[in-house]
């Protein structure tokens, strides 16, 4: 039977997720919650307008009780940065909206994996974890999947080749303290450093400036400019979905509780994890250099400690 796929808050990121989903054919129905039942029908029917140029997938909204049965449920619930606001500010108020979105869905989809799309998204992801009392592989925060994408995107441009022959990861926090792994980038099966040289593309410590503050500082520039970022966000909430349905095996980099990484203990962040059916099934931590250890190791400290500091 053809997957559904439940979408909490459908506001810009919940929606951009929606219309990518709906596009793609991965799920056969997809349902839209809001906290505004107006603006998940709106929603809802405006994406249904796209489908026939796309594919067959039914979009609908309701109430909760309609994710009954979803293999995956999205949540985009809460507020988003302002400009020039960090994401760790909007923690308190997000966490209050978790509280009751987290029990919902749990009631009508205990079967779901959970894909946390909020920010402070590491965080949050920690949250929901704790709420709802499920093993960690199965709440993923879409964490750096984005970040990612930016870096293999500015790589690849430098270079002349696709980002899908870029082999590169951005670890830890989905913010400011996110580690660009450098040390470990591949093109193709090629070191970067080599490849860059081979192609006349020398990766000058300009160059390397250049593109670390074109990932790192990427949303900050978009909401400048929008107000909010989504597109890029909702593919990598389609992207992350896809390897859920479709059991793939696919290694993203993505968020979930870890009992232990980078010398921190019961945090959440970011690092290459192989994603299915069953949801997170195994990590696969890059053998970093001695500054991108440590990178990692501060933007863990600061995660756990945020984490702490939270009352549920
Ligand atoms: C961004 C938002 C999703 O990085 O945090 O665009």
């Amino acid at each position: 039977m053809a997957a559904t796929v439940g979408i909490v808050g459908v506001g810009l990121v919940g929606s951009a997720a929606a219309y990518a989903i709906a596009l793609s054919g991965i799920a056969g129905r997809i349902v839209l919650v809001d906290h505004v039942p107006a603006l998940a029908q709106a929603q809802a029917e405006d994406i249904a307008h796209a489908v026939p140029f796309a594919s067959a997938t039914q979009v609908e909204a309701g109430d909760y009780d309609r994710l009954a049965g979803a293999e995956v449920v999205i949540i985009a619930a809460g507020v988003n940065q302002k400009p020039g606001e960090t994401r760790i500010a909007l923690l308190s108020r997000n966490a209050a909206v978790f509280a009751s979105v987290v029990g919902e869905v749990r009631r009508v989809a205990p079967d779901a994996i959970l894909l946390v799309a909020t920010n402070p998204v590491d965080v949050m992801t920690e949250i929901t974890t704790r709420l709802s009392g499920l093993p960690p592989g199965r709440v993923i925060g879409s964490g750096t999947i984005l970040d990612t994408a930016r870096f293999r995107s500015l790589l690849g441009r430098h270079l002349g080749i696709s980002p899908q022959s870029v082999h590169a990861y951005v670890l830890g926090e989905h913010g400011d303290s996110e580690v660009l792994a450098w040390s470990t980038a591949r093109a193709g099966s090629v070191g970067i450093r080599d490849f860059a040289a081979q192609v006349g593309a020398a990766i000058t410590d300009q160059v390397r400036a250049e593109i670390d503050d074109g990932v790192r500082r990427a949303a900050y520039r978009i909401i400048a400019g929008k107000g909010a970022t989504n597109y890029g966000i909702g593919a990598g909430l389609m992207r992350l979905t896809r390897a859920v349905l479709r059991d793939e095996g696919a290694v993203l980099s993505v968020s979930i509780h870890t009992p232990l990484v980078a010398g921190v203990r019961d945090v959440a962040l970011s690092i290459p994890r192989v994603v299915n059916r069953r949801g997170v099934t195994a990590d696969l931590m890059p053998d970093l250099d001695a500054a991108e250890t440590e990178a990692l190791h501060r933007s863990a400290r600061l995660l756990a400690d945020l984490a702490a500091e939270v009352r549920l």
